[in-house]
């Protein structure tokens, strides 16, 4: 009788320890792996990144049917800066758009932290993640305090091949705007599915981050 109480004792421990360890590994499984739990701040930022990605999309395609591949260039120079300002909402945060290999290094440079991160994203495309649904974000220590850092993947599309695809897929014209604007252009020779680059939004949390 004795063991059968004690025995019942240990199945109910046991099931309780159990219980406790699975909920404390969801609660602390990272949320970039699979679950989808996000934090507020990381969907904040996801929201942001993804009006950035929309607009400049369909900008670029109203731009292309509007004057062509020549006039769009123009725009991609002064409307993804404009937009990424606007959306950057002047309380801190500064949204930008990063390169794998970089046209313009005065905007698209990737700092070392952004670096990481989009090795990281290759890294999880190869495991079979696709870049719609991947999102990082960190609060990193920089010597100017914390910061809120968030990223999410650009894939490139057919319609990007026309400036960054192999020099067949490039017409010349756009090849001489790209030559004569960035003499330094390595972003260049992408295929369909290629990582591009991607956004990146960063803000101070010492009180003004959302
Ligand atoms: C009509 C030409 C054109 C098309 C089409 C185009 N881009 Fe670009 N892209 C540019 C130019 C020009 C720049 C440099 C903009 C600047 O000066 O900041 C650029 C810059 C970028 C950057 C910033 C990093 C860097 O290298 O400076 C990313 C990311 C990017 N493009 C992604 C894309 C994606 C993704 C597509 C397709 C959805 C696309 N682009 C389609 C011309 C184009």
């Amino acid at each position: 009788m004795k063991t059968k109480k004690m025995n019942r004792l240990l199945f109910i421990f046991l099931a309780l320890a159990m219980t406790t360890v699975l909920s404390f590994s969801v609660w602390a499984s990272d949320p970039q792996q699979g679950s989808s739990i996000m934090d507020p701040k990381e969907k904040a930022a996801n929201v942001v990144a993804g009006e950035f990605l929309k607009e400049l999309g369909a900008a670029l395609t109203a731009e292309m049917k509007k004057g062509g591949p020549t006039e769009a260039i123009t725009m991609c120079t002064g409307l993804a800066p404009k937009i990424a300002n606007r959306l950057s909402r002047g309380n801190g945060w500064r949204v930008t758009r990063v390169g794998t290999r970089v046209r313009n290094p005065l905007l698209g440079m990737p700092d070392a932290w952004e670096q990481e991160v989009l090795k990281q994203f290759s890294t999880r495309a190869k495991d079979g993640e696709r870049f719609t649904e991947m999102t990082y974000s960190e609060v990193v220590s920089e010597p100017g305090g914390q910061y809120f850092r968030f990223m999410k993947p650009i894939g490139i599309q057919p319609k990007c091949l026309l400036c960054h695809g192999t020099p067949q897929q490039i017409p010349e014209a756009i090849q001489d705007m790209l030559n004569k604007h960035y003499p330094h252009d390595a972003a260049t020779g992408y295929k369909v599915g290629d990582l591009r680059g991607a956004v990146s939004i960063k803000y101070p949390i010492d009180g003004q981050g959302q």
